[in-house]
């Protein structure tokens, strides 16, 4: 029998307990052996909840029981989450979790601390929730070198995008609805302004590379200034907008960025609506695969949890591969890498025309009837550098988006 703890009876921890007796026995069998929940840690009282029976108010209660050989971490936060989990690992006991902020702040070190005690510090659910995307980065694309890593990583941001462009609404009429519906945090800043998915990317980046991927130096920058016009002209264009965290390897330099970008509307990540994510992989020999689903709610975050559960359970005693080193990867700015820009400008094309095209080279313009006021570009594929010290010059300038091809 497998003893196992809860350390936290949130949305994410009360998942993992119902994962864990509504399919016990097919938890039991792919683990070749009894998961047996035996403590969930919680400050509160759950009177009437059939947790009472395993409840406990205090952390060493767990830490000092030899039997719980595996603990899911679902406290969010670095503390105390980090102190226990450090601790837990020391004295050998595995730890799963769904805690982006911990694994992408402190991930290299707790899994060098697994590994030299002979334990599991797995995070399946920390990026994508439900969706598979750690476990085929470590078991499955293992020949591949994985030149790029895209993906929409944040299900409140696509959401709010995806009503943005059917509805025709703007974005805080849209961020008030999905609060109103729960699907938005009553304080949404972390998903609004990117920080979320920065976090998500920086994991999936470090095992890209098997070297440490600070999320600090990712350049991040949210949705909040994408406009109902945005969307008129993605539509007559043929794009989508989407909040895109993204990770390649250009010219033997390492780039990450988290932004919203344009993308073409038969490109499989303009398909990925709603609060579901979809991480697009990019490995030289495999070509692109795509992994898509639910990437929050409570079971399908759980039902990740308790697939480490059970990985840990079939290599007690034994640290299962994963490669992340403390060694810092260094980020070059993403002015070297080109693309191609969307850009409004305020005023006539007459008027403009020729000096965007001296300072930006020949483009493509875009007007709408709605908006005889202004008119925009999608620029050919010049380094974002270029694109600044262009835009530097021009006194018309409304917004710019990238193009993401
Ligand atoms: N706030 C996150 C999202 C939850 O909207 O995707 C999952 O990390």
């Amino acid at each position: 029998m497998v003893k196992i703890a809860i350390l936290g009876y949130g949305t994410v921890g009360s998942g993992i307990f119902e994962v864990i007796k509504r399919n016990q026995l097919i938890v039991n069998k792919k683990a070749a052996d009894e998961i047996d929940i035996k403590y969930v840690l919680d400050l509160r009282e759950f009177p009437g909840d059939p947790v009472e029976a395993v409840l406990v108010h205090d952390f060493e209660v767990i830490i000092n029981d030899p039997e719980v050989s595996v603990i899911c971490e679902t406290m969010g936060g670095l503390k105390p989450a980090y102190d226990f989990t450090k601790r837990a690992l020391e004295k050998g006991k595995s730890v799963c979790t769904s805690n982006k902020e911990l694994v992408a702040t402190y991930g290299a070190q707790l899994i060098r601390i697994a590994k030299e005690n002979n334990c599991n510090y797995l995070f399946e659910a920390s990026v994508g929730g439900g969706i598979p995307i750690i476990r085929p980065l470590n078991y499955c694309l293992t020949p591949e070198k994985i030149e790029g890593i895209t993906g929409i990583l944040n299900g409140t941001t696509n959401y709010i995008l995806t009503k943005m462009a059917s509805q025709g609404a703007d974005f805080n009429d849209v961020l008030k609805e999905a609060q109103e519906k729960g699907y938005a945090e009553k304080d949404p800043t972390a998903d609004i302004e990117g920080h979320d998915p920065c976090r998500k990317i920086a994991i999936l980046s470090s095992l890209m590379y098997g070297k440490n991927v600070d999320y600090k130096d990712i350049q991040t920058e949210g949705i909040t200034k994408i406009t109902s016009v945005d969307f008129e002209y993605a539509q007559k264009l043929d794009y989508s907008i989407k909040l895109l965290a993204t990770s390649c390897e250009h010219e033997g330099e390492y780039y990450a960025l988290v932004a919203p970008f344009m993308i073409k509307k038969d490109c499989p990540l303009a398909f990925v609506n709603d609060v579901f994510n979809a991480v697009y992989v990019k490995g030289n020999m495999l070509d692109d695969t795509m992994y898509y689903g639910r990437g929050a709610g409570k079971l399908p975050t759980a039902s990740a949890v308790v697939s480490d559960v059970i990985d840990c359970a079939r290599h007690l005693g034994k640290s299962v591969m994963c490669f992340w080193d403390e060694e810092k990867v260094t980020l070059s700015d993403n002015e070297k890498l080109p693309r191609r820009f969307f850009i409004r400008f305020s005023g006539s094309v007459s008027e403009s025309l020729a000096k965007i095209e001296a300072e930006f080279g020949k483009v493509q313009v875009t007007t709408l009837d709605k908006f005889p006021g202004e008119f925009a570009v999608i620029t050919g594929v010049i380094t974002e550098k270029i694109y600044k010290t262009a835009v530097s010059k021009m006194d018309n300038l409304i917004s710019m988006l990238r193009v993401d091809e």
